[in-house]
């Protein structure tokens, strides 16, 4: 008995680093899985389709079903295509894990407008898209009178719920993520569909140069293998999660953090309006016991 026994998921971006082990991983807790990839460099370029085959074969080999899907997911039609693939292949579509993802890390000054254009691209719409298109499939069910238990699982980062510099186009991207889940998850809670976001750390080739030397586990735990990530993602896709909705987690080894949303840190109130100058004698006591300077990156 596996806890998503009779479920159909979307993974996209499948074929390889966490999008390969949350599709390996749903598939090994009963669902059958559409796997989605457009087999895409790291920077986006590209069409190799053999990792996402690969996926599939593993999760027929060990007993479950999937299928490829090499829909862009940042194309509305492709997005569509996808949905539907689910749909028509496997009879209905419970979970949509958003993961697909594409990097091009530079410096505001440095950075081209196609590089910009091209993340927000994937990230943002790619998210959407694909978001838009089950959301029209769950809501007519629900007006249907037919039970819904949908699920949403979007990737955020940590540089986009806290800025990271050389990331302007990314944490743009996946801070509006975590801005869609809160959206998504407000209009399709009456429908019965949760919407999560996750912001991972895990060793892949989008991080490979950045964990390789963290990666070295010396207690037997590898805290950067993706695997870790996947098992929040495989909870937050099952029935037990359904009372969990527009909620971020930063998530790497065994560590999770529920993140909320954004929370003031100090505060002024008056019935009148405050002027520069009177800001400007005030904002001590705005920023009372904390710094008023660029906030730290990350929780840990
Ligand atoms: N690895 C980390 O530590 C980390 C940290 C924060 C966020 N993330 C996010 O996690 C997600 C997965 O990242 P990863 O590290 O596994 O990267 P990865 O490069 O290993 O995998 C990303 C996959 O997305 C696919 N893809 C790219 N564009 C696509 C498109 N338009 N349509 C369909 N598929 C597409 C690629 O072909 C690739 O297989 C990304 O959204 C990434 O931003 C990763």
């Amino acid at each position: 008995m596996g806890m998503l026994d009779g479920k159909v998921a979307i993974v996209t971006g499948a074929g390889r680093g966490i999008g390969r082990e949350e599709a390996l991983l749903l598939a090994s807790q009963g669902a059958k899985v559409v796997v989605n990839d457009v087999g895409a460099s790291l920077q986006g370029e590209g069409d190799d389709r053999h990792p996402a085959g690969e996926v599939v074969d593993q999760i027929r080999a060990g007993g479950s079903d999937a299928e490829v899907n090499a829909s862009d997911v940042s194309s509305w039609d492709g997005a569509k295509e996808l949905v539907q693939q689910a749909i028509e292949t496997f009879g209905r579509l419970d979970i949509l894990v958003n993961n697909a993802g594409i990097l091009r890390d530079k410096m505001s000054f440095n950075m081209e407008e196609s590089d910009w254009d091209d993340v927000i691209r994937v990230h943002l719409k790619g998210h959407f898209a694909p978001s838009h298109h089950a959301a029209v499939y769950w809501r007519g069910r629900a007006k249907a009178g037919e039970d819904v238990s949908g699920r949403i699982i979007n990737t955020s980062s940590e540089a986009g719920l806290f800025g990271n510099a050389g990331q302007a186009n990314y944490a743009a991207a996946k801070g509006g993520i975590a801005s869609l889940t809160w959206v998504l998850a407000r209009e399709l809670g009456r429908y019965e569909v949760t919407v999560n976001s996750i912001a991972p750390r895990a060793r892949t080739r989008m991080t490979e140069e950045l964990f390789s030397e963290m990666a070295k586990a010396t207690d037997g735990f590898d805290r950067f293998d993706p695997k870790n990530v996947a098992q929040l993602v495989a909870f937050l896709a099952t029935d037990d999660a359904a009372d969990i909705s527009g909620q971020n987690f930063i998530v790497y080894g065994g560590d999770i953090w529920a993140t909320g949303g954004f929370h003031p840190v100090g505060e002024l109130h008056r019935d009148s309006m405050w002027t520069p100058e009177e800001l400007a004698a005030a904002k001590g006591e705005l920023f009372k016991g904390v710094s008023s300077g660029v906030p730290p990156f990350a929780i840990a």
